[in-house]
């Protein structure tokens, strides 16, 4: 594969939209050809999918009718988009990828984490990050810098005892993939986490071409 997936992972508010707009212009500055997508959603079919799973309303939604979309959204997204992207060369940052689904619908969820790993290998076709990004802070300060005044979307709306579950999910995510996995510290200022960001894409990139 030419391109390289870069993925941006963490809890709620820690930053990740900031960031990915910022480091998207400072790639575009080094020259490189590099798309921004999402998940759920990055194409139409996926954006109709992402409007069911964050839809406030939607609250009976049960745990595994929720995995599987998630699912269906990420094989559409990464056939239709990633995918072809990576063949031509182009660098994909990505604001969320499967161990989204290992921290929110594993840890969170209490759905086994074979299960979780079986679908997440199914609609990726086995494709990995080659680059992970992982804003780590405390969730009331996600959950504040998220949800303003608002009531939040239908995962905003969770207990913190989930989201506290679904920050222990990707601690233990990046322990288990030291060399892919990046923690930052999200409480840090906007300027400080940009250039933590740089420091550590320069350096993989480096080593990617080498
Ligand atoms: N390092 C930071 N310190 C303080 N506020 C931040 C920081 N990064 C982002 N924010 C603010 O927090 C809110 C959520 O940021 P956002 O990038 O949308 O987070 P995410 O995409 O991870 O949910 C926004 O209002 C944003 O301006
Ligand atoms: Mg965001």
């Amino acid at each position: 594969m030419k391109g390289t997936l870069i993925t941006i992972e963490g809890g709620e508010g820690g930053g990740k939209s900031t960031q990915i707009a910022r480091l998207h212009d400072y790639l575009i500055e080094q020259g490189h050809a590099v798309i921004v997508t999402r998940e759920p959603g990055g194409t139409p079919i996926a954006e109709r999918i992402r409007d069911l799973l964050l839809d406030p309303d939607n609250d009976d939604l049960v745990s595994m009718a929720e995995l599987l979309l998630y699912e269906a959204a990420r094989a559409q997204h990464v056939g239709e988009l990633i995918l072809p992207a990576l063949h031509s060369g182009t660098i994909v940052l990505c604001d969320r990828f499967y161990d989204s689904t290992v921290a929110y619908q594993g840890a969170g969820r209490h759905i086994a984490p074979a299960d979780v790993e079986t679908l997440n290998n199914l609609a990726t076709c086995g494709l990995e990050p080659d680059i992970t990004i992982l804003f780590d802070l405390p969730p009331e300060e996600g959950l504040k810098r998220a949800k303003g005044d608002t009531a939040g979307d239908r995962i905003e709306k969770e207990a913190i005892e989930f989201h506290e579950r679904v920050r222990e999910g990707y601690l233990k995510l990046a322990d288990e993939h030291p060399d892919r996995i990046h923690t930052i510290d999200a409480l840090k200022s906007i300027d400080e986490v940009s250039q933590d960001i740089r420091d550590i894409i320069d350096s993989a990139l480096v080593t990617q071409e080498a």
